[in-house]
């Protein structure tokens, strides 16, 4: 694949795996809810990637007039499918005793077990379980620094991080894997689960909007975290070769079909020399694309 056809997928792949994910649990939920009554629920889980819906799905880029392109179905269901539980990272010194020792321990654990899904609040359990605990899979990190960092009281002192009522931390959180307890940050409830200044908690808000900006938000790990895993802020699925920052900017915003991009820019830039917003600041509670 050319240049161009990489920069598109990179482009519209973030946005569609969420829909897409998302479709599935509120479609299956819906097909339960619609038996509820029955003792053993089937859901009927729909297609999740389907090469004829996908064919025009996409905008054609401007300039272009062809549409991004992506994988095939088979590509797809031909994926290795990912089912680890992961378990919250506790504010130094509010982790409950043996916590520690119990994630070093306890090994590999599958986040749900389709085969024992039965009853309609088996999946809707289910359901909340990968909402709450299901991690970015491609920031998972054994650095022992950065490990030894996310259990540093200093680390977060510095930032004015403060924890969230239950003694956990935003963002973060610990998988067992074959390879060690890595580190890694939230999926989806990272973006969409609010907490209000009283601490209450409200899975599917957004967690940005200003209601919800306080010191809970503030956490230091997570540049290094994507730093070390070689992705850019946001978490979009890809990791980046070996190039500068800057021609990770390029690739992934830049818009090389247009005569005099101004974002070719970017392809210098550095983390000592930050790029000038190329728009307003995003209202509170939205977040630049
Ligand atoms: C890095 C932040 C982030 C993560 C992680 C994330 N989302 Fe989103 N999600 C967004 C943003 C931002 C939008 C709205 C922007 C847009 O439509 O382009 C959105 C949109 C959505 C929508 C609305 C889609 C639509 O068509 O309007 C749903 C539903 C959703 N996400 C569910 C999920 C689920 C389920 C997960 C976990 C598997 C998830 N999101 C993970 C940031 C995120």
């Amino acid at each position: 694949m050319n240049y161009h056809g990489t920069s598109m997928r990179i482009m519209s792949l973030p946005r569609l795996s969420c829909r897409i994910l998302a479709s599935v649990i509120l479609l299956a939920n819906y097909s339960i809810a619609a038996r509820a009554g029955a003792e053993h629920h089937t859901p009927e889980i729909p297609k999740t990637w389907d090469d004829v819906a996908l064919k025009d799905w996409p905008t054609p880029i401007a300039g272009l007039n062809v549409r991004p392109t992506h994988i095939s179905a088979k590509e797809y269901y031909a994926l290795p499918v990912e089912n680890l539980r992961t378990y919250p990272v506790y504010f130094p010194g509010r982790e409950p005793e043996g916590y520690w020792d119990m994630l070093q321990h306890i090994g590999p654990q599958p986040l749900i077990d389709p085969e024992k899904l039965k009853s309609r609040e088996d999946w809707i359990e289910a359901g909340r379980k990968v909402f709450d605990e299901a991690d970015q899979l491609h920031e998972r990190v054994l650095d022992p620094q950065l490990i030894a960092a996310a259990r540093s009281a200093e680390t977060f002192n510095q930032a004015h991080t403060l924890p969230l009522p239950d003694g956990t931390l935003y963002f973060l959180r610990w998988v067992p894997t074959r390879q060690g307890v890595a580190l890694s940050l939230g999926n989806c409830s990272i973006c969409h689960l609010q907490y209000l200044q009283d601490g209450t908690r409200i899975p599917g808000a957004p967690s940005f909007p200003g209601v919800a900006r306080g010191p809970q938000l503030r956490n230091p790990l997570l540049g290094p975290i994507h730093d070390a895993s070689r992705v850019l802020s946001g978490d979009p699925p890809f990791i980046m070769g070996p190039e500068p920052l800057g021609m990770w900017l390029n690739q992934a915003y830049g818009v090389p079909w247009l005569k005099d991009d101004i974002l070719a820019r970017l392809k210098t830039s550095t983390m000592a020399t930050p790029v000038p917003p190329c728009s307003p600041a995003p209202p509170p509670g939205k977040r630049s694309k």
